[in-house]
């Protein structure tokens, strides 16, 4: 029986950094922000939704939507963020879940699925276990201007639109605190690795 770890955490905690590890260790990780972009690729049924409900204001000029504006837009309001999400999330799932049966036919024992919503959107029941990536928030908010080049207003918003960080890691199977250097979370993953194969 294949296992399915969620991965999970706060925005900009170190997700895709954790995932590069399980990708380095040979184990396939399923990306729904991959996913996700391609839900909202020019002409499919999700777009053509998202262009109706927002206006062309959306779209860059070569007929694409524009995320950075898109997100503007939903960051500032709930209620576009919700409906957004309730058109974008069942896709997503849909498709990772093919995925994860693909893998699991291909004779994988171990699948990782990076989901930034895992426990928002209620996919941690779709995982066998979860792993949380976790910093304090002053280190998350930093980290987040930096890479983004956003204000802290709006870093504050995207992280407040989260569930906090301390519910998610007491909803966690397993933790890694990403606060210190990379070789430090390494060590953690690589502990938490040999756990998760029963090494
Ligand atoms: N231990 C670390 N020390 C310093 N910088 C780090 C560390 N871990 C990650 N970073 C940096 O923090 C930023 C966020 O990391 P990463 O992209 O892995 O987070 P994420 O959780 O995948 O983000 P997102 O929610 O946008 O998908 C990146 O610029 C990354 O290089
Ligand atoms: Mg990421």
């Amino acid at each position: 029986m294949a296992k399915i770890i969620g991965l999970t955490g706060g925005i900009a905690t170190g997700k895709s950094t954790v995932a590069g590890f399980f990708k380095d260790a040979n184990i396939p990780v399923i990306e729904t922000d991959q996913i996700a972009k391609s839900v909202l690729a020019k002409g499919s049924d999700v777009f053509q939704r998202v262009v109706e409900h927002f206006g062309d204001a959306i779209l860059l000029s070569e007929g694409t939507i524009n995320r950075k504006a898109l997100g503007e837009i939903i960051f500032q309001d709930e209620d576009a963020r919700a409906w957004l999400n309730a058109q974008v999330h069942p896709e997503v799932r849909s498709i990772a879940r093919t995925q994860a049966d693909l893998l699991k036919k291909e004779g994988h024992a171990l699948i990782v699925v990076d989901v930034p919503l895992l426990f928002e959107a209620k996919f941690d029941k779709d995982v066998d276990e979860t792993l949380v990536i976790s910093v304090p928030k002053e280190i998350q908010l930093e980290r987040l201007m930096t890479r983004d080049h956003i204000s802290k207003a709006y870093a504050m918003k995207k992280i407040q639109s989260q569930m906090p960080l301390k519910e998610k890691r007491k909803k966690a199977t397993y933790v890694i605190d990403n606060r210190g250097s990379i070789l430090h979370t390494k060590k953690q993953f690589n502990e938490i690795l040999s756990t998760i194969q029963g090494a």
